[in-house]
């Protein structure tokens, strides 16, 4: 879903130009490194790079590297209730190296998971700052049930600016209970003078009031540690929390 690659590494023509100029600077390679991107909702991308991986390492033999490093970076989900899940990508890269990089080859393998750790260590509670209940539907301009707009005091410029990348995935969940109260169509937008911060345009949600609590689960990678002062809004606080059985 962040095509790294757009910025960084290198192709496979590029690798062999790459380890043969090493080469002849006497410069020692040891291994390959690549990611395939973060959030990657697709398993066959890093079995495509360990075998990519596997022909730089015979390239790299073949000009005398010796080569025992393979890392293959980042770009595991951090929750689960993503489109692949974890278990189901550590499947496909280790059928993959069993086939490329079994045992018997001596290379160590590493990997640099962020979100895997992270994500879901935190949870984002933000407050409704403010709301405009619209009775028509500006889309069909006809009466509709309700459609509510609610502003929150975090938005793209904060916690949520995967939603500038299109990849915001994670429910809002109201704080207070409502099971069986009616849904409405709800769009939720952050603080900021801007119309592009919105976070969710459809939202079914129950009607709710201006400081009440929106609870999204899994914000532990790339949220607050992006956060900006654009506007004035301060940065979440961050309180560490434990349940009192587990303590
Ligand atoms: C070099 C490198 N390694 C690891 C990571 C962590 O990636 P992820 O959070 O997708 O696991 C990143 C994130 O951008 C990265 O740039």
């Amino acid at each position: 879903m962040f095509p790294i690659s757009i910025k960084f590494g290198a192709s496979l023509e590029e690798c062999g130009h790459l380890l043969k100029v090493a080469r002849e600077l006497g410069v020692e390679v040891i291994g390959v490194s690549f990611h395939v991107g973060s959030n990657s909702s697709d398993p066959h991308c890093f079995s495509e790079s360990i075998a990519n991986a596997r022909g730089v390492f015979d390239l790299g033999a073949d000009l005398g590297h010796e080569m025992t490093l393979l890392d293959i970076g980042g770009g595991f989900p951090g929750s689960d209730d993503f489109i692949v899940t974890f278990e189901e990508i550590a499947k496909v890269i280790n059928q993959s190296l069993e086939v490329h990089f079994p045992a018997e080859t001596g290379v160590n393998i590493i990997a640099e998971p962020g979100r895997y750790y992270v994500a879901s260590a935190f949870t984002l509670a933000v407050n409704i700052i403010g709301k405009k209940c619209l009775p028509w539907n500006k889309d069909t301009f006809r009466e509709c049930a309700k459609s509510v707009k609610y502003y929150i005091n975090d938005g793209g410029f904060g916690s949520f600016s995967d939603i500038f990348h299109c990849h915001f995935t994670q429910k809002a969940v109201p704080y207070k209970q409502s099971v069986g109260q009616p849904l409405y169509s709800s769009s939720v937008w952050g603080p900021t003078c801007t119309a592009e911060d919105l976070l969710f345009n459809h939202a079914q949600l129950p009607e709710l009031q201006v400081g009440d609590w929106l609870i999204f689960e899994n914000m532990g990678a790339y949220t607050v540690s992006l956060s900006t002062h654009f506007n004035g809004f301060s940065i979440p606080r961050v309180h560490f929390c434990i349940s009192s059985k587990i303590w």
